[in-house]
C-alpha cells in the first residue's frame, strides 16, 4: 500500500487526516496546472482556495478533488453513453470536539451543491434530542420533520452513537429505521453524515451491522498537532487584526502542550483557540483602559497577560 493513510475496505473509503503528509502531497501534485484546466475546473480551484483557508485537514481537501474528478469524469462517460457508477455520499466523520466535524459539513454541503448533486446545499445540524420524541411513533415523525429540513442537502448528526444508548426499547432505535428508510426511499435528495468519538462511533456501528455498508465515506478527524493550534493561533490573531508578542506566543505554545496532555479526550480543539483567542481579546481591552493606553501599537499587541489560563476557565472549554 503506497499511502496507509488512505485504504479502502470493501470498497469502502476510509481517510484518515494525515496534516503534515499531505500538505506536501497538496504542492507535490496540484491537478490543476494550467491557467486553461483552472478555468475549465473553477468549481474546484475556488473550492481548493477556500480550504486553504483551514489548518491541515489535509485528507479533506484530497478527498474533495478526488470527489469532483469521479463527478467529472462520470459526466464525461455519460455524454459518450457509457455506464457510471451509483454515488452515494453519505458519511461518518471520527472525531474529538473542536476538530472541524462541522466545518467540513458545512463546506461539504457547499461543495455538493455546487456541484449539482444537491439541490439546494443547506446544513441541517441535528442532535438526538431533535430526533427521538416521546411516544411510539413520535419518533418517527419528528425524525421525518428533520429530514424534509434537509431535504436538498446535508443532515448531520452529532453525536450519533447517542441514538444507541437505550438498546432496543429505546426511541432512539426508531430514529435510525427512519433515517435508513430515507436514506433507501430518498438516496439522492440528501446526503447523511454521522459524527461523533471515534471510539463511540465505532461501538455505535458494531450494534448495528446494517450501517457501515450505507457509508461508503469515512473520515478521522484526529486532534490538531500543537504547531498545527499555533498556527490556527496566529491566523485568528491576524484575521482580527491584532499581534502577538514573542513573549505571549511562547506562552501560548507552552500551555497548548501541557493541555494536550493533560486533556487527551476533552480537550476541544479549533474551538478552544477561538475561545481562548476571543477571551485574551477582551481582556487585553479592560488593561488598555485601565492604563489609558490607545496608540496603535497598545491596540494590536496582545501581551502574555492578556491569557488567561486558569484551570477553572480550562473546564469551562
Ligand atoms: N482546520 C481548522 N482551521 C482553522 N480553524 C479551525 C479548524 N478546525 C476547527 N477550527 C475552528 O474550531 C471551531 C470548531 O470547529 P468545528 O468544526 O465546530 O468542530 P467539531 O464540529 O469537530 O466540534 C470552528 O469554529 C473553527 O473556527
Ligand atoms: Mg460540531
Amino acid at each position: 500500500m503506497s499511502n496507509p493513510m488512505h485504504t479502502r475496505k470493501n470498497g469502502r473509503i476510509n481517510v484518515v487526516l494525515n496534516h503534515k503528509q499531505n500538505k506536501q502531497e497538496q504542492t507535490s501534485n496540484p491537478l490543476l496546472l494550467t491557467e486553461e484546466e483552472k478555468e475549465k475546473h473553477q468549481i474546484l480551484e475556488n473550492f481548493e482556495k477556500e480550504l486553504e483557508e483551514y489548518v491541515g485537514l489535509g485528507e479533506v481537501k484530497r478527498l474533495i478533488k478526488e470527489i469532483y474528478a469521479w463527478l467529472y469524469i462520470n459526466r464525461c462517460r455519460e455524454g459518450h453513453g457509457l455506464k457510471t457508477s451509483k454515488q452515494v455520499f453519505h458519511m461518518i466523520f471520527k472525531g474529538n470536539p473542536g476538530t472541524g466535524k462541522t466545518t467540513v459539513a458545512r463546506l461539504i454541503a457547499k461543495f455538493f451543491h455546487e456541484m449539482e448533486v444537491l439541490a439546494k446545499g443547506q446544513l441541517i445540524e441535528v442532535e438526538r434530542a431533535d430526533l427521538v420524541g416521546e411516544y411510539i411513533g413520535h419518533t418517527a415523525q419528528k425524525t421525518r420533520e428533520v429530514i424534509k429540513k434537509a431535504s436538498g442537502g446535508v443532515l448531520f448528526i452529532d453525536e450519533a452513537y447517542s441514538l444507541s444508548r437505550g438498546g432496543e426499547k429505546d426511541f432512539g432505535k426508531e430514529a435510525i429505521d427512519t433515517l435508513v428508510k430515507a436514506m433507501e426511499d430518498q438516496q439522492h435528495d440528501f446526503v447523511l453524515i454521522l459524527a461523533g468519538y471515534s471510539r463511540e462511533m465505532d461501538y455505535f456501528l458494531s450494534l448495528n451491522p446494517g450501517l457501515p455498508s450505507r457509508f461508503p465515506i469515512a473520515i478521522d478527524f484526529p486532534n490538531y498537532t500543537t504547531d498545527e493550534l499555533m498556527e490556527m493561533v496566529r491566523r485568528m490573531i491576524n484575521e482580527r487584526e491584532y499581534e502577538l508578542t514573542m513573549e505571549s506566543e511562547r506562552h501560548v505554545k507552552e500551555h497548548l502542550k501541557k493541555l494536550k496532555l493533560e486533556q487527551e479526550r476533552t480537550f476541544s480543539n479549533g474551538r478552544y483557540i477561538r475561545n481562548i483567542i476571543e477571551e485574551a481579546i477582551r481582556i487585553q481591552a479592560v488593561r488598555l483602559l485601565r492604563q489609558g493606553l490607545y496608540d496603535r501599537d497598545s491596540l494590536v499587541t496582545i501581551m502574555k497577560e492578556d491569557f488567561n489560563f486558569d484551570t477553572s476557565h480550562v473546564k469551562l472549554n
